[in-house]
């Protein structure tokens, strides 16, 4: 018995480690029943991400009927290239050349807020600072010598490191600070960086969306049952006593 507690208490150990260090994220407060907020995201997602990244297992009409894009808007706003509604939401970078280019793997970001987290991504999109050192001219607080230029720079603008020193005296990048706006407000920039965010944590598990609807109808359908069930009962247990 003493066995099965102390295994159990292993099993639940991982959890009540504190999390890995690094620099604390910003809360998204992603909404992912806001159909606006979803669609903005796709929208921004098709202009500025997909000339390099792909969400290799999600359709455009899948996600047209799951937002409520009609076909129209489908076709005008966020058909990439010459793909077709049908089309794996994929772009015409070859592996090869990604990495000719960049020098890293651009990574499809289908699941990337689950190996990440919404809160990581959201936070990631708001942490370049320039670092003329870099091949891009800019660095990430939560990505170190990331290989990805600001793809939104012109629209937040530019923003400085500041230092802390750690344990040992050596400088350290702890946070960001806006020293010339672009051509959205902080808080526009935000909005935008909320939507695609709250876009790609949907593509992660497209059912999510369907789980909710679905539960609602599944209890309503067993309350449902426990009424007939219950006087199923009176009536084959009446002549019982
Ligand atoms: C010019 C090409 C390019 C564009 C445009 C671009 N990215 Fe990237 N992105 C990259 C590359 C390259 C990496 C890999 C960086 C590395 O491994 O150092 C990356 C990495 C990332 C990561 C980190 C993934 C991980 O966990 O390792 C996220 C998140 C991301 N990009 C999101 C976006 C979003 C959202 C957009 C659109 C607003 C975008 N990217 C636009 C090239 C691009």
């Amino acid at each position: 018995m003493r066995k099965l507690i102390i295994a159990s208490l292993l099993l639940f150990a991982p959890a009540m480690l504190p999390a890995a260090e690094g620099p604390p994220l910003q809360k998204a407060h992603i909404d992912l029943h806001d159909q606006a907020s979803l669609q903005r995201g796709a929208k921004y997602f098709v202009n500025y991400c997909m000339g390099c990244h792909s969400l290799q297992y999600m359709r455009y009409n899948r996600l047209a009927a799951d937002l409520g894009i009609d076909e129209i808007s489908l076709r005008e706003n966020l058909l990439f290239g010459d793909a077709k509604p049908g089309d794996l939401m994929e772009n015409a970078m070859r592996p090869e050349d990604k990495l000719k280019w960049f020098g890293v793997v651009v990574p499809d970001l289908t699941l990337v807020t689950r190996w990440r987290s919404p809160d990581w991504v959201y936070t990631y999109l708001k942490s370049f600072y320039l670092d003329p050192t870099r091949p891009f001219g800019v660095n990430n607080v939560l990505f170190p010598l990331v290989g990805m230029p600001h793809a939104l720079g012109d629209l937040q603008g530019q923003q400085e490191p500041e230092f802390v020193k750690d344990a040992a005296g050596k400088p350290m990048v702890e946070g960001v600070k806006l020293i010339k706006q672009g051509l959205l407000s902080p808080k526009e920039y935000d909005a935008m960086v909320r939507d695609i965010t709250a876009f790609l944590t949907y593509a992660g598990e497209p059912i999510q969306l369907e789980r909710q609807r679905l539960g609602f109808y599944v209890l309503l359908f067993l309350a449902f049952l426990f009424v007939i069930a219950y006087y199923m009962k009176k009536e084959f247990w009446k002549d019982v006593h």
